[in-house]
């Protein structure tokens, strides 16, 4: 169990390549409150868990997915990114190589997987993602059904035409780019997609632009709507944005599984209802008191 959370912890540090003390204090403190979904009575989040974040198959497009990372942590080519956003602390570098985006921007593929099984359970036809990085996520979000529509921005040109070219490999034709600042793109994939079932927000991570685009989506989203943050213990505003947005009068049910929270609509809920929430394997003995 504590090599778990090590991983969780080591995982994150990696991800940002510098001691975020926020991060941490914030994963020992969740951990310590976090429940698994054995102590969970509402059934429609039982379901969800038992559905996603329990279920541990491996699906056909996930060892595809892995080699295509590992391809990308190889990969030595240098490209001039534009960064548009709070979400590389690690680098004011405009030139940087592949292999270091791989390995500082692309979501673990724990949280990958979680995405397609999100897509898969909550049968997501309309997707919207911010930050497209080099495709992973899109990939994921795009792969479980022709039928899902992911709408995907990104603001780095260079960084856009690599995923373009991973979206190529996984013939991903279901997979939509635009390209430029999320404040002036989102507008337009907002009105392509008219309702969206599953936003996936992964950039430009500061306080004012994260609660700008879930306002900005708002209009857009209909009772089986879910909206996921990244990171929301990245940063004192992360978390504090994520404050505002769980008590936000639109918002039902949250689900906080601290890499990323979840953020559902569904006005039949009969009362609204904030969890943290951990993977079973992480507290196993709730299974039985
Ligand atoms: C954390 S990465 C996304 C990772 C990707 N979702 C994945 O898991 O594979 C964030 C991306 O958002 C882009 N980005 C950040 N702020 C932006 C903004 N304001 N407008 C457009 N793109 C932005 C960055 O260039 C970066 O590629």
């Amino acid at each position: 169990m504590q090599i778990q959370l090590q991983y969780y912890i080591c995982n994150k540090i990696n991800r940002l390549n510098l001691i975020n003390i926020h991060a941490i204090t914030s994963a020992l403190r969740f951990y310590l409150q976090a429940d698994t979904y054995y102590r969970v009575h509402s059934p429609f989040v039982f379901e969800l868990l038992e559905n996603t974040l329990e279920d541990n198959r491996d699906y056909y497009v996930f060892d595809k997915l892995n080699a295509l990372r590992n391809e990308l942590y190889k990969n030595k080519t240098k490209i001039q990114i534009t960064d548009l956003g709070a979400g590389s602390k690690k680098s004011n570098n405009p030139r940087r190589s592949i292999q270091s985006i791989a390995k500082t921007a692309v979501s673990p593929i724990y949280q990958i997987k979680l995405l397609f099984k999100l897509v898969k359970e909550l049968k997501v036809e309309r997707t919207i993602e911010l930050g497209t990085s080099l495709g992973i996520s899109a990939i994921s979000l795009a792969a479980y059904a022709q039928k899902n529509q992911v709408h995907t921005l990104e603001g780095s040109p260079s960084i856009l035409e690599v995923a373009k070219v991973n979206f190529d490999i996984f013939e991903a034709k279901n997979i939509h780019t635009y390209l430029g600042h999320f404040d002036q793109q989102l507008p337009y994939a907002l009105t392509n997609v008219e309702q969206v079932d599953l936003c996936y927000i992964d950039g430009n991570h500061a306080k004012a632009p994260t609660i700008k685009y879930f306002e900005m989506c708002l209009p857009h989203t209909h009772k089986d709507t879910v909206i996921i943050f990244d990171d929301i213990y990245w940063s004192n505003e992360m978390t504090e944005a994520w404050q505002i947005i769980k008590n936000h009068k639109s918002v039902k049910l949250t689900l906080d599984l601290y890499y990323f929270g979840l953020v559902f609509f569904n006005p039949d809920f009969k009362e609204i209802q904030h969890f943290k929430i951990l993977a079973s394997k992480l507290k196993p003995w709730q299974r039985y008191f």
